[in-house]
């Protein structure tokens, strides 16, 4: 099958291919989505399939207004409420308890007894899910093990010929995944379970107390969101975080300077830099959420590099607002590696 892109004016055909249980990636503000029918469990296995994604790791089900997801949840708290009314659409996944009897599979919610939802500040995907009269599960477009897509041109890298159709919106401005936020115990409090653009003081604004998930804060416990285990974000090429200045990154050039080296930083740090193969600017000047929007797309531009590069240095951010996102999945990519002199 070859994946077809399709443009804002052919919302239409998307809809339809949603509704006879193909697959089509979707743009939201965050990265881009690949969406299937939600109620229809044998367009959910097809998602796994495609993504070759692990199949205890539950998707997140994407809905056109907040009222759509009462017939599916327990019970929506006053909390609940507060942060869709000030974070919705936007990039906020919120978990809640699922309704016995629930029409999702288990392969929708992992078997857990909760499920994930979230609006996406998307027109083309507001649209999309509305006129496919279903809500749509949308794990990130990308093979599992990779970093997210930003672009249609990533979805169609990874998933070419194995999804029906990409639904092409342009880059998405966030350029990370959706902050995701347990609320579905109403005695507790609210507990981030991975770090987005919308920040824990951000949240705290809205609802007071929020805390982080333990393992986010370093404790050796599993991870609550079950995607938050597994090796995520990854391009082919070995990734270093560099931590300092041009000085730091210039000792990092000199002791691989035998090898082929990508440096994907902001270009004030680039233009003080010499010896590199090749560079992807994340900002103009150092620029946390600019850097956002650019890591995975520079991450994977800097993958495609031919011939191909033996390693990519990357800028860091303290871990504090939207740094702390930032670094999440900088680390990952990274495997946790920092150049040191000693490495
Ligand atoms: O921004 C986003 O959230 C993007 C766009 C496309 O909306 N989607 C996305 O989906 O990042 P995905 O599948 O790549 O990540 C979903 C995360 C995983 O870490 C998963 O384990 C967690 O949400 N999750 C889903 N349902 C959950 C639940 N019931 N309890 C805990 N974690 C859950
Ligand atoms: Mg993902």
């Amino acid at each position: 099958m070859k994946t077809k892109k399709l443009n804002a004016q052919e919302v239409a055909e998307a809809a339809c291919l949603i509704k006879q249980g193909n697959l089509v990636s979707f743009p939201t503000e965050t990265v881009y989505g690949l969406g299937a029918d939600a109620t229809n469990e044998l367009a959910v296995k097809e998602v796994y399939l495609a993504k070759g994604r692990p199949s205890d790791n539950p998707l997140i089900v994407h809905i056109a207004s907040p009222e759509a997801l009462l017939p599916f949840v327990e019970g929506v708290s006053e909390i609940a409420q507060k942060l869709m009314k000030s974070f919705w659409p936007g990039p906020l996944t919120l978990i809640f308890k699922l309704k016995n009897n629930s029409v999702f599979s288990k392969a929708v919610t992992g078997g857990l007894e909760t499920v994930a939802f979230r609006m996406p500040n998307n027109t083309l995907t507001l649209d999309l899910i509305q006129q496919s009269g279903t809500v749509l599960v949308g794990p990130s477009a990308n093979s599992s093990g990779k970093p997210s897509p930003t672009l249609a041109e990533h979805v169609l890298h990874d998933l070419d010929t194995k999804i029906s159709a990409v639904l092409d919106g342009g880059m998405c401005s966030v350029g990370i995944e959706s902050t995701v936020v347990d609320v579905s115990d109403e005695q507790d409090v609210p507990t981030i379970l991975r770090p987005g653009a919308i920040t824990k003081e951000q949240l705290e604004q809205v609802v007071g107390e929020v805390r982080f998930d333990n393992h986010l804060v370093g404790k050796a416990e599993t991870p609550k969101a079950p995607g938050m285990k597994y090796k995520h974000y990854s391009p082919d090429t070995p990734v270093l975080m560099v931590a300092g200045g041009a000085e730091v990154f210039q000792s990092a050039l000199n002791k691989y300077k035998d090898n082929k080296v990508g440096v994907l930083a902001n270009q004030a740090l680039i233009d003080q830099m010499s010896g590199y193969e090749a560079a992807y600017s994340l900002s103009k000047k150092s620029h946390v959420k600019e850097a956002m929007q650019y890591l995975f797309a520079g991450l994977r531009s800097l993958d495609l590099v031919n011939p191909k590069l033996d390693l990519i240095l990357v800028e860091t951010y303290p871990n504090e607002g939207e740094g702390l996102a930032y670094m999440n999945r900088l680390k990952k990519a990274a495997g946790e590696h920092y150049f040191t002199l000693e490495s």
